[in-house]
């Protein structure tokens, strides 16, 4: 499928004219003979929330995991504020600024809430004076974790333990915090919470957020842009106001039996509405 050209200079800009501040481009990903990533290419700007959709195996984790040096793409680039992370592996990446919070959590439930958020910062090598004030600092944000941390995170509600998993994250001080399916198995109500946790995050702290989801109508609420993936390839992206309203996103999201035949096309190319 052809894919727009990106020019290659740096940093590029995104529609609006912002330079972006995390892109992949023509991302492409094998595990052995299986391509889970055939042709993605994104780009968020600071402080700009993206979101990342697709059905269920559409490539979103892989695309992240490659965003955050976990797995490695045979083909394209990532860049980070223009500099090309080829060669950054995973945990240098978290000290340059990207956390990613992975799909399932991977907290340790074993662990009490405070030891999993220490985890997040031991890139920072603080001390402990300033380990403290952090842990201060991000629990502000979650009362409840504030609350229960002496508590095994095993013992947390699903919700609280991905509000841990979101602290862990912000533990490592990101700059772009890398956020799988954070919905996932979680109560409407708690899952509101969490968005409105992003929403502040971004106009508080200036975080910029990627966020995979596949609630489209919740998470376009939040987001400033997305991208649409399909089958390894990003077929669509444009800001969030023109994908809530694109019959495209309409027609990637409902089934062949639901979608009226009068506005289907099959010719349908990668497509940039915004
Ligand atoms: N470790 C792996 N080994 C082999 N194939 C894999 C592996 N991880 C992912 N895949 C395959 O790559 C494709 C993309 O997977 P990926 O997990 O990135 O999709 P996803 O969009 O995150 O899906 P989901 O919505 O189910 O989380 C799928 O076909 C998947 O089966
Ligand atoms: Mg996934």
């Amino acid at each position: 499928m052809p894919q727009a050209e990106h020019p290659d200079v740096s940093p590029p800009v995104d529609g609006q004219g912002r330079p972006s501040l995390l892109e992949a481009e023509h991302l492409a990903v094998r595990y052995g003979a299986v391509p889970a990533v055939r042709d993605v290419t994104l780009s968020v700007a600071a402080g700009e929330v993206l979101a990342v959709l697709g059905r269920n195996g559409a490539g979103k984790t892989t695309t992240l995991r490659v965003l955050a040096g976990l797995a490695t793409a045979h083909h394209g680039k990532v860049r980070l504020a223009g500099r090309d992370m080829a060669r950054v592996p995973a945990e240098s990446r978290v000290r340059l600024g990207v956390a990613l919070v992975p799909e399932g959590r991977g907290i340790f439930p074993g662990l009490t809430v405070e030891e999993n958020l220490v985890m997040g910062a031991y890139q920072r090598r603080l001390s402990r004076r300033a380990l403290r004030d952090e842990l201060e600092r991000v629990t502000g944000r979650f009362p409840i974790l504030m609350s229960r941390r002496g508590q095994r995170a095993g013992s947390l509600s699903g919700g609280e333990q991905q509000m841990l998993a979101v602290a862990r994250g912000l533990m490592s001080a990101p700059r772009v915090l890398l956020v799988d399916e954070p919905s996932l198995g979680l109560a409407p109500l708690v899952i509101e919470q969490i968005y409105m946790l992003f929403a502040a995050l971004r106009d508080e702290e200036d975080i910029t957020l990627v966020l995979v989801e596949q609630y489209v109508e919740l998470v376009l609420e939040v987001a400033d842009r997305a991208v649409v993936l399909e089958k390894g390839v990003s077929v669509l992206s444009g800001t969030a106001a023109a994908l809530s309203a694109s019959p495209e996103l309409v027609n990637l999201y409902m089934t062949a039996e639901q979608k009226d035949p009068e506005q289907e096309d099959p010719e349908q190319e990668e497509g940039n509405v915004g």
